[in-house]
């Protein structure tokens, strides 16, 4: 028996080795190839690598006199946002000349933002990040892969793993909520899901991490502003996600538009050169975000458009998305000695790398009937579908939901998003078609009683100080046995150049809400939006509220199934809900102070016109059951550094409906050489319990899941006591505490 295994391990480590050989063998092929190839280029078609320039909207007189003549003459080696009815075949015939015409036969790669998303709309990704279901969300990245692809896409600009502790922000909802733990697991699953495992497989998509670095941290949630934070802030929080994308293979980055402590992230040698390869041994290639690299003109760091793009490239952005006056400026400074042609061969070298790596030299084209076959599929829509009932978080239930179908003789589906079709594919959807999204009017249609009767009034816009519709919503209202209210954001209202000075309701929205609660017919809110909103009122006045976000194409069917109880909602924020927004920024990962909070003590860190808490923290969601936590274990009270130690509880569900928990794992170094945060998600899992049914979930604590950059920026455990909870939430569960020692 032990000989058996010692020869399959044998054989294993051979395969790893002939294996391994093998891609090393390729690679240096690869390397050869891309030698020969710039040895034959002149200074401008290498130049015309490092271009990235938009073709959307261009008309058909700029394809034929500007955009194919500069293929063929080698001037862009990429294009952005092909878009409309014949992709794959523009592609194809720009292909051509790109691959037979231009002198050296270089392929385009082509870039588009599939943010969530090409054809079948997914989720939002914040709203993705609330189910915390990776292996879905890694589906939903393959199945955006496979349609884009069909479509003539070559790259994503995804995912966008900013971290966003500021709901002013129009970009949180792109990104995957406030927890660089938790963003860094979503960072490499939808790596993984849009790469595939195999780059050259003709269904998968190049991955491009964004926006490097730190763009979360605008200054008060203005879109494009300053940032201005500590190194630690920026290890701590906003690079982990970057990280994790990388190590999972991501063969592209994107930069971030805004400065970080002065210096713009586009030509900023610190994050792309120092961290990014040196520390992190990235291969890939680094694009600048749009026009970004000729924009350090108006950040003040570069003088004219030849400066920014000496800046550019030497800090290591090696494509410049747009930037045209920067790029057309670029041979120049080479031939006036600023900048050596040795750092552009190093950046068209990483490009063409990827190119090769991808397979465009062998396979250029697509094949032109496979969009057809692959798009929208039965099975997109059922992950669609899905996806969005697991990202829906119930904010508050006080026993109207689920509704019983077979009780319900009239029901009353009132709000400006309830018969919408245009804003639950959300921000970022520019490849999608809204016709595809079913409302969640007709979802619900669709799953009523025979014989219940259902009645619809708009009631208001989203946004407008029209109060027209309230007499009709009011009188749907007063003879409904209950009301649904589809409230919140368009999908305008968020994402980029989209930032928002208060995070109320918008419009009337809340004056409808008023005078519906005062017919007295009891109402069950949801709430569709892109971000957390202030909604204290709704929370202290309607019985039932579901967070919807944005949740795609499968809108209607997703929600009906959730109100109706066919789906038990099991998703849980990801994002802090604020009670106002003085209290922003507000995150669950804060510190503790050297006074916190406490009620009884007026000196401490706090508000005299607001509770300190949150509205919902971070973690929280309920469900159509119970959840009880008990029996935590630990079996060790004391390890030594490098050592692990193992938490168990039993997590039981107390209900009479089967239910999903996620269960969450939060650990706090009690003393420190640099303060450390009250809690830090650390783990979770997705449990499935049937009524009456308990497991026990179990942890390990490992030296990863304990260490942190210490006061002298070391990534290491320090000995001292720790907490640890199994909790249902980032406020509450149970407690333990355990004790690393030295030795
Ligand atoms: C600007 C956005 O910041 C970026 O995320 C996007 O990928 C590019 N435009 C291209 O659309």
């Amino acid at each position: 028996m032990k000989s058996k295994n010692i020869l399959s391990l044998v054989v294993i480590f051979a395969a790893l080795a002939i294996i391994s050989s093998q891609s090393l063998a390729k690679d240096s092929q690869i390397d050869k190839k891309v030698n020969d190839l710039i040895a034959k280029m002149t200074l401008e078609e290498k130049v015309g690598q490092m271009a990235q320039y938009t073709i959307h909207g261009a008309n058909d007189i700029e394809l034929e006199n500007q955009i194919k003549p500069l293929v063929k003459k080698g001037g862009v080696g990429s294009f952005l946002g092909l878009a409309g009815k014949n992709t794959p075949e523009l592609r194809n015939e720009l292909q051509k000349i790109a691959v037979e015409q231009s002198r050296l036969g270089i392929p385009l790669i082509l870039g588009y933002d599939v943010i969530h998303g090409y054809r079948t709309m997914f989720p939002i990704p914040l709203a993705q990040s609330c189910s915390w279901n990776l292996d879905l969300a890694q589906k939903a990245a393959a199945i955006a892969a496979k349609e884009a692809s069909a479509a003539g896409q070559d790259w994503t600009f995804a995912p966008m793993i900013d971290i966003a502790r500021d709901p002013r922000w129009g970009r949180i909802a792109e990104g995957f909520g406030e927890d660089p733990y938790l963003c860094s697991l979503f960072a490499a699953a939808k790596v993984k899901g849009f790469q595939g495992d195999d780059l050259k497989d003709p269904s998968s998509l190049a991955a491009c991490l964004k926006h490097f670095a730190a763009y979360g941290a605008v200054q008060a949630g203005r879109e494009y502003h300053t940032v201005d934070i500590s190194k630690r802030t920026l290890w701590e929080t906003y690079l982990p996600p970057f990280k994790a994308g990388v190590d999972a293979g991501a063969l592209t980055l994107m930069t971030a538009f805004n400065e970080i402590n002065g210096i713009p992230a586009s030509g900023d040698p610190y994050l792309l050169n120092d961290i990014l390869r040196d520390q992190w041994g990235f291969e890939g290639f680094v694009v600048s975000d749009y026009n970004s690299v000729f924009q350090m003109i108006s950040h003040g760091y570069a003088e004219d458009a030849g400066d920014s793009a000496v800046k550019g490239v030497t800090a290591g952005c090696e494509m410049f998305m747009e930037s045209k006056a920067s790029i057309e400026a670029l041979p120049q400074q080479v031939k006036d000695g600023k900048l050596s042609e040795k750092v552009i061969d190093e950046a068209v070298r990483r490009i063409l790398k990827i190119k090769y790596r991808i397979g465009l030299f062998e396979n250029p084209y697509v094949d032109t009937t496979l969009a057809d076959k692959v798009t929208l599929t039965k099975e997109n829509i059922a992950v669609a579908r899905q996806l969005a009932r697991e990202s829906f978080v119930l904010l508050k239930n006080d026993g109207l939901l689920p509704l019983k179908k077979n009780k319900i003789k009239t029901i009353g589906i009132i709000g400006p998003l309830a018969n919408n079709k245009d804003d639950m594919m959300g921000t970022w959807a520019g490849s999608g078609d809204p016709n595809d999204a079913v409302t969640i009017l007709d979802g619900i249609k669709q799953q009523i009683a025979p014989g219940t009767q259902v009645l619809y009034a708009k009631g208001c816009d989203v946004d407008s100080d029209s109060t027209k519709g309230f007499a009709k919503a009011i009188k749907v209202a007063v003879v409904s046995d209950v009301v649904i209210m589809v409230i919140g954001e368009s999908a305008e209202l968020n994402g980029e150049a989209h930032s928002r000075s208060n995070i109320n309701l918008p419009g009337v929205q809340r004056r409808l809400v008023e005078l519906v609660k005062a017919t007295g017919t009891p109402i069950a809110v949801v709430l569709i939006t892109g971000r957390p909103l202030t909604i204290s009122w709704l929370e202290e006045n309607v019985p039932a509220i579901l967070v919807a976000w944005h949740p795609g194409i499968q809108a209607g069917p997703a929600v009906a199934d959730t109100l109706f109880g066919d789906f038990n909602p099991s998703g849980k924020l990801t994002v802090t809900f604020p009670r106002t927004l003085g209290q922003v920024p507000i995150f669950y990962n804060h510190k503790n102070t050297g006074r916190p909070a406490n009620k009884k003590d007026r000196y401490t860190s706090k508000y005299i016109d607001v509770h300190w808490t949150p509205l919902y923290p971070f973690g929280y969601g309920l469900s159509y059951t119970k959840f009880d936590y008990s029996n935590l274990k630990l079996n060790k009270k004391k390890i030594k550094i490098g050592d692990s130690l193992i938490v168990t509880a039993d997590i039981t569900n107390t209900g009479d409906v089967a239910g999903e928990e996620i269960v969450q794992l939060y650990l706090q170094d009690l003393f420190a050489s640099v303060t450390r945060p009250v809690r830090e998600l650390k783990g979770f899992t997705k449990l499935k319990l049937n009524p009456g049914q308990t497991k026990t979930v179990s942890f390990v604590i490992t030296k990863e899941r304990l260490s942190f950059y210490n006061d002298k920026m070391k990534y290491l455990v320090e000995p001292g006591d720790f907490k640890v909870w199994v909790a249902p939430d980032s406020v509450s569960g149970l407690e333990g505490k355990f004790t690393v020692t030295a030795n």
